[in-house]
């Protein structure tokens, strides 16, 4: 299978494109390296994966991508994923989560692409609701420009299905972690505790800690867009674990995992952050049934892995 992955040079693209290589797929990355890195794809460059560095924005530049690689299925995960920036210039978050979006769109109806699957969110959609975990058909509430620009490309999938006949899927993921991701994120809260761990600092905690999230390990993550790829189901389906982890249960699960002595790694408390969402979890029932697809590593297992690829650099 031909395969295209747009950021697939960041955190979760590379850990997906691995995959891929992995299960014998032709793969061709394409990423303008703002966030992601190249050495994020050695391994994978090795074995002969393309990297076209260009801009999604950028409507010819994608364009000439999809003429020369035709993929088959195309994993559009590249975006502006930062919040706060989408909050202080929601024009410049739309332009490359809303139109760069049309444009793979484009160049996959173009291509005469199979399967188009979207790296969309959960949270950052539903913002604070009454149902937790919450199922995709709450209505959506966004907080900041980067749920509301991921929304609305969601709905352009739904017009190139109804325009084009084009086989698309939103994927509402959780919030993800796991080796490669980058402390400054959307939720890098992990990352960057397993950071400050690794060199003998101390978490700083917003708030009381007790505000939760549904923490999706990376490999588990991987599973269900490439089982999403192969199927071919429609609309929106979450992706978590549905279950609730706090901010102090995650300083208790690096504390566990790095071995830590009594009074080390304690949390520093600063003032609770505006507009914070108390709870987010995802009711994952619709991938269960529509992609045969759930979560395999709990917080505890994920943390370890995480902590235990963190190198001296990270
Ligand atoms: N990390 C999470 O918890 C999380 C949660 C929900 C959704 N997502 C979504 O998953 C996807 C991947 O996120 P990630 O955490 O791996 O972040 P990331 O920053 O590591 O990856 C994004 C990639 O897109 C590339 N990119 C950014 N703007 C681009 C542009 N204009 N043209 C071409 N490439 C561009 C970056 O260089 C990077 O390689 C994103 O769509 C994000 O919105 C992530």
């Amino acid at each position: 299978m031909r395969a295209l992955v747009t950021g697939g040079a960041g955190f979760i693209g590379s850990n997906l494109v691995d995959a891929l290589v992995e299960r014998g797929d032709e793969v061709a990355v394409l990423d303008d390296l703002s966030s992601g890195k190249e050495s994020n794809l050695v391994t994978a460059v090795e074995r002969e994966v393309r990297l076209h560095r260009g801009d999604i924005r950028d409507a010819d530049a994608v364009a000439q991508v999809f003429a020369q690689e035709k993929p088959d299925i195309v994993f559009h995960l590249a975006a502006q994923i930062d919040v706060r920036v989408s909050v202080a210039r929601p024009a410049y978050d739309a332009r490359t989560n809303v139109e760069g979006t049309i444009n793979v769109l484009e160049g996959a109806r173009e291509a005469g692409s199979r399967r188009f699957v979207f790296s969309s969110t959960g949270g950052a959609i539903y913002g604070e609701t009454d149902v937790v975990p919450t199922p995709e058909g709450t209505a959506p509430k966004p907080m900041a420009g980067y749920g509301q620009s991921k929304f609305c490309a969601e709905a352009y999938l739904g017009l190139y299905e109804r325009m084009h006949g084009l086989s698309t899927v939103a994927l509402r993921f959780g919030n993800v972690y796991g080796p490669r991701q980058d402390p400054h994120g959307e939720a890098g809260v992990i990352a960057i505790f397993c950071g400050r761990f690794f060199n003998g600092g101390r978490p700083t905690v917003f708030g009381d800690g007790r505000q939760t999230r549904d923490y999706i390990y990376v490999g588990d993550l991987v599973d269900a867009i490439i089982a999403a790829g192969d199927a071919d189901v429609g609309g929106s389906i979450n992706i978590g674990t549905a279950e609730e982890t706090t901010v102090l249960e995650l300083i208790d699960a690096v504390r566990e995992a790095g071995g830590a002595s009594d009074g080390q790694f304690e949390p520093e408390f600063a003032e609770a952050r505006m507009g914070e969402v108390e709870r987010s979890c995802l009711d994952v029932g619709r991938a269960r049934e529509a992609l045969g697809w759930q979560s395999k590593v709990d917080v505890r297992e994920g943390v370890r892995r995480t902590l235990a690829a963190v190198t001296p650099a990270g």
